[in-house]
């Protein structure tokens, strides 16, 4: 019996823009976003979504999936770099909203992008020691940038939640490779001053942190294991499609693979494009960006995956990055990506800048408000009261859109 991952779920906010609109609205030649960044379509929270309601969703669809180990659930771990408090930690709101056990280690862990795989290997650690307990790990983000600065392209929104467990292959989603290959560095290549709502960021100079790091770690991974067969799959970290697209072919030259940009097309083709579609259509999501890849592989390539080898690379700035790999189980269940995206609606490039702007001011102004239409969601954020950030479960909205299953209705319900 290994510590591996069991399931993997995902939650997105209500809105989108699409990638053409914004161009258009830039005075920018859409082609440099469908093709020169990979990115279709950007996720947009509404005023009452936020990193602690998204992270709720994913792990309550989880745990409605897995009745029988909610109470068993002695980890709760959440990599963020949304944090909405410099003391309380999402996890503990979680734990509140998703009735954990009083039992159960609740905090938060901060790298970057790479603090969802922080908490992953932690998580991972702590049920091979616990062999009959659970972990949630759930990392969530809302990628947010300035306005018409560079970075706006590639902002997105969401959480995916991860149940890990010991069991044997029968019973799980991914098995991880005991070893990893790590690479820590300095850097200032991207970073939010505590004073900031938005990201600081040095474009070019962090494609070339994110490619370094990556045969850095690699480098580190080949020394630690034998076990040197190329993998069917590859999962990246991935802030917009197209770096994994860079990613892919830096590492097969490093491993001196020599191939023609026509072979390497078919090879990215088969071996990353199956999960990398999802990230399209939500945009970067930070710590949860490689494991929305994951549920997108899932969700694509179902039953073919089982015993599959799969590498993953995660980076995050400032700078750490982790290349690892594991191998498939048997028990694939689809994350429902499809509901999920179907559930969103499409909002125009006026509204996503109002959103966009009163999601600044909201948080610096400690103002309360709310759209009626939110509080008929399962989670919901409320605002800032006398500093206390205010969220409401909806138990009403948990039963009805249950039993309905009706198509209007959040995703994370549906896919109970
Ligand atoms: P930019 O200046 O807007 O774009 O910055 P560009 O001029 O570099 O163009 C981008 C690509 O589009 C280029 O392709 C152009 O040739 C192509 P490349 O040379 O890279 O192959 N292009 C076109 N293609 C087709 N038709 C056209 C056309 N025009 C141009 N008409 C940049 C792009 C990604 C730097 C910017 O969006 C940015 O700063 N993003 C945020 C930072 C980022 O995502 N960094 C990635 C690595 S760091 C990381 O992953 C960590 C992170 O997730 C945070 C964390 O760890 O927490 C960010």
């Amino acid at each position: 019996m290994d510590a591996a991952i069991l399931d993997v779920s995902v939650a997105t906010p209500k809105y989108y823009v699409k990638h053409e609109e914004l161009a258009k609205a830039r005075g920018i030649d859409p082609d440099k976003y469908r093709y020169g960044l990979g990115c279709w379509e950007m996720a947009v929270c509404s005023p009452g979504e936020d990193a602690v309601t998204l992270a709720a969703q994913a792990a309550f669809d989880l745990l409605q999936r897995h009745p029988n180990v909610a109470d068993q659930i002695g980890l709760c771990v959440v990599g963020t770099e949304s944090g909405v408090d410099q003391a309380k930690p999402i996890a503990i709101y979680l734990h509140q909203l998703l009735n954990l056990p009083k039992s159960c280690r609740a905090f938060e862990v901060k790298h970057a992008c790479y603090g969802g795989t922080a908490g992953l290997q932690m998580a991972r650690a702590w049920t091979q020691q616990h062999p009959k307990r659970y972990a949630l790990v759930i990392t969530t983000d809302i990628a947010r940038y300035e306005r018409y600065s560079p970075g706006e392209s590639t902002q997105g929104a969401g959480a995916v939640a991860m149940l890990i467990g010991s069991a044997a292959a029968e019973q799980t989603l991914l098995t991880l490779s005991k070893e990893s290959g790590v690479h820590a560095n300095e850097v200032y290549d991207f970073w939010r001053p505590t004073y900031q709502s938005t990201a600081q960021v040095k474009g070019k100079f962090s494609i070339s942190c994110y490619l370094d790091g990556l045969v850095e770690a690699f480098e580190d991974y080949k020394a630690r294991e034998n076990d040197h067969t190329e993998p069917d799959y590859f999962l990246f970290h991935v802030p917009f499609p197209r770096m994994a697209r860079k990613a892919f072919r830096r590492l097969s030259d490093h491993k001196g693979l020599n191939y023609s940009d026509e072979m390497i097309e078919n090879v990215f083709e088969n071996k990353v494009e199956p999960g990398l579609w999802i990230n399209r259509r939500i945009g970067n999501i930070y710590t949860g960006s490689l494991y929305l890849m994951l549920a997108g592989l899932c969700e694509r390539e179902g039953e073919k995956l089982r015993d599959k080898r799969i590498a993953l690379f995660s980076y995050g700035s400032g700078s750490c990055s982790e290349y690892f790999t594991g191998t498939f189980g048997h028990n694939l269940p689809k994350p429902h990506l499809h509901n999920i995206l179907n559930w969103r609606k499409e909002v125009d490039v006026a509204t996503y800048e109002q959103l966009h702007d009163e999601a600044l001011a909201m948080e610096r102004n400690q103002s309360l408000r709310i759209e009626l239409e939110d509080l008929q969601h399962p989670f919901t954020f409320l605002g800032i009261r006398d500093h206390e950030r205010i969220y409401k479960r909806n138990d009403l909205a948990i039963q009805s859109t249950s039993a309905k299953d009706n198509d209007s209705i959040s995703p994370t319900i549906r896919a109970c």
